[in-house]
């Protein structure tokens, strides 16, 4: 028996280096591996938290299926998917919401920073509880961002999914979709949903930070290089990434800034390559502009050929949509069939 891999983006606009080390990567060799069988879906619905335009949302769909196929995913080879296109996946997410609390919701890290922003908090509080509560209609923190781990733990546990390769920051999200499948299970008695587990080759989980010597890339920070840019805009991206004054004594630790692009060579660049410029950080004979060109031309290597084919894919409308079909039937039985073994164990069940 294979093992069942699943993972999904969010559509809410182009695919980032962020998405692409993170998750995308690893999809595409996961495919590769005769020991998986594999899912990948475009999640659309957990787009709808932030209420995008309608003309919108369905672009940013399609674009970021015309990246996933650009990377390399093949519909012959993965179940290639609209997560809408799944509507079992809407109702097992309303039987699961019943087993979860709103307090455990409420306390997920990312609910907390996207209800920040949803009513315009800057400060790290964590009274958020109160300000969602107390706050006034015009500015609302919705329900389905509250209930966002519950829809994602969905799409993972209605196919069954042993494993899910995600970046570090889906960590607590994955920690949740485990805690609902034991409760659910011990709940009734029952052997429903395996544990799924995070999944990057042996390797830690990864956070691509950002160019503005910030944490992390993320569309909603501005710090994103996109697979789709161009090589001057690329180029520019890197050569104003945020750095430091420079070393002035021998071994001197590396700020956050400087790190963060070393962050991005180790991604990027051959191990050789890495090791001369930290050699040069620690001997204080390292030249930044240098380190970064050879960061932009590395990481050229690896967008441009992926951009020339998202520019082909973006206008093969016959050619996605047969990718998603095929995707979407595969995807549906599976649902289908944990879905109707899930109403039964809750006991809804048919007079006719
Ligand atoms: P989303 O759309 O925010 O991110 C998609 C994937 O990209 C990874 N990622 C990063 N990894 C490393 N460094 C970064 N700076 C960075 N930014 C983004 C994320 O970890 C993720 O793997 N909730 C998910 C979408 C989802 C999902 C699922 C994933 C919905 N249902 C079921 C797996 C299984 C999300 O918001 O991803």
């Amino acid at each position: 028996m294979k093992e069942i891999v699943l993972s999904g983006i969010r559509a809410t606009g182009n695919l980032h280096l962020g998405n692409y080390y993170g998750a995308l990567r690893n999809f595409v060799r996961m495919q590769d591996d005769p020991a998986y069988d594999n899912m990948f879906f475009v999640a659309d619905l957990h787009a709808l938290t932030t209420n995008p335009d309608p003309e919108q949302l369905h672009a940013n769909v399609k674009n970021i299926l015309a990246e996933y196929l650009a990377a390399g995913l093949d519909p012959e080879k993965s179940t290639i998917f609209i997560q809408s296109d799944v509507p079992e996946v809407s109702e097992l997410y309303l039987l699961l919401n019943m087993h979860v609390g709103i307090g455990e919701l409420m306390r997920t890290a990312s609910f907390k920073d996207k209800a920040r922003k949803a009513l315009g908090i800057k400060s790290d509080s964590d009274d958020i509880e109160k300000e969602i509560i107390g706050t006034d209609s015009n500015k609302r923190v919705n329900a389905g961002l509250l209930t966002y781990p519950t829809l994602m733990a969905v799409d993972i546990l209605i196919q069954k999914a042993h494993k899910v390769p995600v970046g570090k920051d889906q960590e607590q999200h994955l920690e949740l979709t485990r805690r609902f499948a034991r409760r659910f299970n011990s709940f009734y008695g029952v052997e429903l949903f395996p544990e799924p587990q995070n999944f990057n080759f042996g390797a830690n989980a990864v956070k691509v930070p950002g160019l503005d010597g910030s944490g992390k890339m993320g569309k909603s920070e501005g710090n994103c290089i996109y697979l789709i840019d161009d090589e001057k805009t690329l180029r520019k991206k890197v050569m104003r990434a945020v750095t430091d004054e420079g070393p002035k004594t021998p071994n001197q630790p590396v700020s956050q800034s400087v790190e963060n692009i070393f962050t991005l060579m180790d991604l990027a660049c051959a191990p050789d390559v890495v090791k001369h410029y930290r050699d040069a950080y620690a001997d204080c004979s390292i030249r930044y502009g240098d380190m970064k060109k050879q960061l932009a031309e590395d990481l050229l290597k690896i967008t441009l050929p992926i951009r020339e084919r998202i520019l082909d894919i973006q206008n093969d409308d016959a050619y996605l949509a047969r990718a998603v079909k095929i995707g979407a039937e595969r995807a549906r039985e599976r649902a289908a069939a944990t879905l109707a073994e899930a109403r039964e164990i809750m006991g809804i069940r048919k007079f006719y």
